[in-house]
C-alpha cells in the first residue's frame, strides 16, 4: 500500500516523526473532539456534514478553531491515499497547557492532527451478532469526544463475546452501538432513536433517513424499547467506517429468521449508489 504522511499541526510528515507533548490536554484528559470521514473514490463524502458536527463539537467543549470548508478540505485533501474506500480521522485536542490541571487556560493553541486509512471491507450479507450491555456513558454523547473508555470497554465486551457491537440499553431502551447508530425494523417501519445528548448525531444516519424517505420507506425518529428490539425483524448498526451492517443474532438469539432482511437490503443498494454520487 502507498505510505503517506499525517498531518500534525501544519506539517505533513511521517507518522513516526509525528510527535505531541505529554503535557497536551487530549493526552493527559482526552479534551479532544474529534472526526472520522469517509471518502470514495478520492471524494469525502458528506464533508459539510461532518465539518459542522465537528464545529458543534468544538463550541460545545469552548475551544475555538474557525476554519473555513475550503481550509479544511485544503488540509485533508493531501492526506487522501489511493484506493476505493478510506477515511480521514481528524482530532483536535486544546493543546498543550504549561501544567496539568483540570481547569483549561483559555490562551491554548489546539492541536490538530490527521490522517488517512483504508476502510475494510467487510462481508456485511452474513450479518453480524450484536450482544445488549447497559449504557453506563456520560450524559453528553451528543460531542464526538476522543473521551471513549466507557465505549471501548463496553466494544471490547462485545468482541469478547464474539460479537461486533454492544447495543446500548438506557433505563430499558436502546440508544446507540458503543461505535455506531442503531435501526430496527418493528412491524414493518424503520426506527431510529431520536437524537439526543444520549447518542451521537451520526452523518450515516441522516443519509439513512435521507434515504428513507427520498424512496418510500417508511422511517421514524423514536425509542426503542429492549422488548421492541428483541421482537424487530431487522436491526442495523450503521457508522462511518462500517456504513450499514444487518445484526443477525442479538443476544444468542436470531434477528428475525436469522438472515439479512429485505429493508436492508433495499437500502444497501441505495446507500452503495448515493456513496458515489454525493460528497
Ligand atoms: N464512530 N455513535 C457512536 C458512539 C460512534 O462512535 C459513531 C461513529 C457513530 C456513527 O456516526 P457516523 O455515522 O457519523 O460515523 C454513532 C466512528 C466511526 C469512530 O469512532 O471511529
Amino acid at each position: 500500500m502507498q505510505e503517506k504522511n499525517v498531518y500534525l499541526n501544519g506539517e505533513y510528515l511521517p507518522l513516526e516523526e509525528a510527535k505531541i507533548s505529554v503535557l497536551d490536554r487530549g493526552f493527559l484528559f482526552g479534551d479532544s473532539v474529534y472526526e472520522v470521514i469517509p471518502a470514495y473514490a478520492g471524494n469525502l463524502f458528506c464533508f459539510e456534514a461532518h465539518l459542522q458536527r465537528l464545529n458543534d463539537g468544538l463550541k460545545a467543549i469552548r475551544l475555538a478553531v474557525s476554519y473555513t470548508t475550503e481550509q479544511w478540505l485544503d488540509i485533508l485533501r493531501p492526506l487522501l491515499i489511493e484506493g476505493d474506500a478510506q477515511y480521514i480521522y481528524l482530532q483536535i485536542t486544546r493543546g498543550v497547557a504549561d501544567k496539568r490541571d483540570h481547569g483549561f487556560p483559555l490562551n491554548c493553541t489546539p492541536t490538530i492532527f490527521a490522517m488517512c486509512s483504508p476502510i475494510a471491507p467487510l462481508a456485511r450479507e452474513q450479518g453480524v451478532q450484536a450482544v445488549t450491555l447497559d449504557d453506563v456513558r456520560w450524559q453528553l454523547c451528543n460531542i464526538k469526544a476522543t473521551t471513549l473508555l466507557a465505549n471501548i470497554l463496553l466494544r471490547q465486551k462485545a468482541i469478547d463475546e464474539g460479537s461486533a457491537e454492544a447495543i446500548l440499553i438506557k433505563e430499558g431502551y436502546a440508544t446507540e452501538g458503543a461505535a455506531s447508530n442503531i435501526f430496527a425494523v418493528i412491524d414493518g417501519v424503520l426506527i431510529t432513536p431520536p437524537k439526543t445528548n444520549e447518542i451521537l448525531p451520526g452523518i450515516t444516519r441522516d443519509v439513512i433517513i435521507h434515504l428513507a424517505k427520498a424512496n418510500h420507506i417508511q422511517i421514524e425518529e423514536d425509542v426503542i424499547s429492549l422488548d421492541a428490539l428483541q421482537q424487530a425483524s431487522e436491526i442495523w448498526l450503521t457508522s462511518s467506517t462500517r456504513e450499514i451492517l444487518p445484526v443477525t443474532i442479538l443476544d444468542h438469539e436470531p434477528v428475525g429468521n436469522g438472515q439479512v432482511g429485505s429493508v436492508w437490503l433495499a437500502m444497501q443498494e441505495l446507500f452503495q449508489e448515493y456513496k458515489q454520487v454525493v460528497v
